[in-house]
């Protein structure tokens, strides 16, 4: 039945306008460009364009040039996928009856609790009589959850798409200090199953609407950049998500004949190096990781109430070539159980609007994350995040 809906929607979506390719609209030599800057005749020192026409650049050396790259043919097309799946996310939203949320980019929450907050005050020092600009710290989000989990009590499907920062100094291919995240919170879930069919069709349905809305444009990354891409995505899309526990996932990682450089055990996060081994060991296709250690999780999660070995009611999403793609939980709605975990974490006075939502009618919900440029990575075989955003901020770099 989902196939078949996928399919009714790239038919739909065929017909519909494409996706809008270059044109150029007037024609300029470079003689003329010179005499209509300098009128006077005067000589003009002309710089070379740092982009050779018709010669085939790395991707890393066009990232020195954010304010030109853009005008490649490989740059074009991925900012056209990226506008083109950002209209397919948001018809995804409202097809399915969710409410679009602007949460907001200042706040004075840490969501994941991890610590990789950007702070914001003003440059200069403005006479306040208080220590900080909006009496509390404030920093800009990581996440825009619990700001949905409020209004998910009043519209039931809520979602929210927006820039989220983190302040974390990892330099991998796959992180960034500002990216763009997908989020969704559900009312009336009640099992991980729930949320992770709503995951699932949000990826397959993005991922065919792109297909048939920006051919050329996946075509020419596919050809240039990731050879057999196309093949490999083929292979997610046909293919039912798999799902396995994260006890499980520790077995089938001790098992294997493989050394890894962090020696898988319970309770230790899944290294980038075990995301590799268990998409393998899935035959490529995305595999959902559910039920991790409390331990390792935020405070929102719900607790399964197991043991000896404790979990939560966690799921992240693997995919190929990219390893995490979606984080999200069932969240904890019991007023009691959350209130002694945030006790214990010290965090009662500070979330106290929050234990409010559990005291004045709460009902089982839960939501996930997807970091949008690492889906864009996904589906056209990109092998570092920075040529994905237009303007790729991370540590030591913020160009323009
Ligand atoms: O797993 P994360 O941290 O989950 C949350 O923030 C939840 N509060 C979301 C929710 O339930 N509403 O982040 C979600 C996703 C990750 O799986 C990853 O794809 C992406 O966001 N992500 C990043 N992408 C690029 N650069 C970074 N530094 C990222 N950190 C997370
Ligand atoms: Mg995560």
């Amino acid at each position: 039945m989902l196939t078949a809906r996928y399919l009714l929607r790239a038919l739909r979506f065929c017909s519909s306008a494409p996706c809008p390719r270059h044109k150029p609209s007037a024609k300029l030599s470079v003689r003329d460009a010179l005499r209509a800057q300098n009128p006077s005749g005067e000589r003009v020192k002309v710089q070379a364009f740092p982009i050779k026409y018709k010669e085939r650049h790395p991707l890393e050396y066009m990232r020195q040039y954010p304010h030109l790259r853009c005008r490649t043919n490989v740059l074009s097309s991925i900012l056209r996928v990226r506008s083109e799946a950002t209209a397919a996310i948001h018809s995804f939203f409202k097809d399915s009856g969710f409410v679009h949320i602007h949460t907001p980019i200042i706040t004075s929450n840490d969501c994941e609790g991890a610590g990789e907050l950007f702070q914001v005050e003003p440059s200069s020092k403005i006479k306040l009589p208080e220590e900080n600009f909006f009496n509390v710290p404030a920093f800009l989000t990581v996440s825009g959850q619990l700001h949905l989990e409020v209004m998910s009590g009043a519209f039931t499907q809520v979602f929210t798409f927006g820039p989220t920062f983190r302040a974390e100094n990892s330099q991998t291919r796959r992180h960034l200090a500002e990216f763009y995240m997908v989020e969704a919170e559900i009312s009336f879930v009640k099992s991980l199953q729930d949320l992770m069919q709503v995951m699932e069709e949000l990826f397959k349905a993005t991922t065919v609407t792109v297909l048939s809305n920006c051919p050329e444009d996946v075509e020419l990354c596919h050809k240039f950049i990731a050879p057999g891409q196309k093949d490999r995505l083929e292979h997610m899309l046909k293919n039912n998500f798999l799902i396995i526990s994260y006890t499980e996932a520790v077995e089938i990682l001790k098992q294997a004949s493989q050394n890894f450089t962090f020696t898988p055990e319970w309770g230790i996060d899944l290294q980038t190096e075990h995301e590799k081994y268990l998409l393998k060991h899935c035959g490529n296709i995305p595999v959902f990781i559910i039920n991790y250690p409390l331990a390792l999780k935020p405070f929102y999660m719900r607790d399964n109430e197991d043991g000896p070995q404790h979990t939560v009611a966690a799921v992240d999403l693997l995919v190929p070539g990219v390893g995490e793609l979606f984080g999200g939980s069932l969240r904890e709605e019991r007023y009691h159980v959350l209130e002694q975990r945030l006790a214990r974490l010290g965090l009662k006075e500070a979330y106290q609007w929050y234990l409010d939502l559990r005291q004045f009618g709460s009902v089982p919900h839960g939501g996930f994350g997807m970091g949008f440029e690492r889906y864009l990575q996904c589906i056209l075989g990109v092998e570092n995040i920075k040529d994905v955003i237009p303007f790729p901020r991370f540590t030591h770099s913020c160009l323009l």
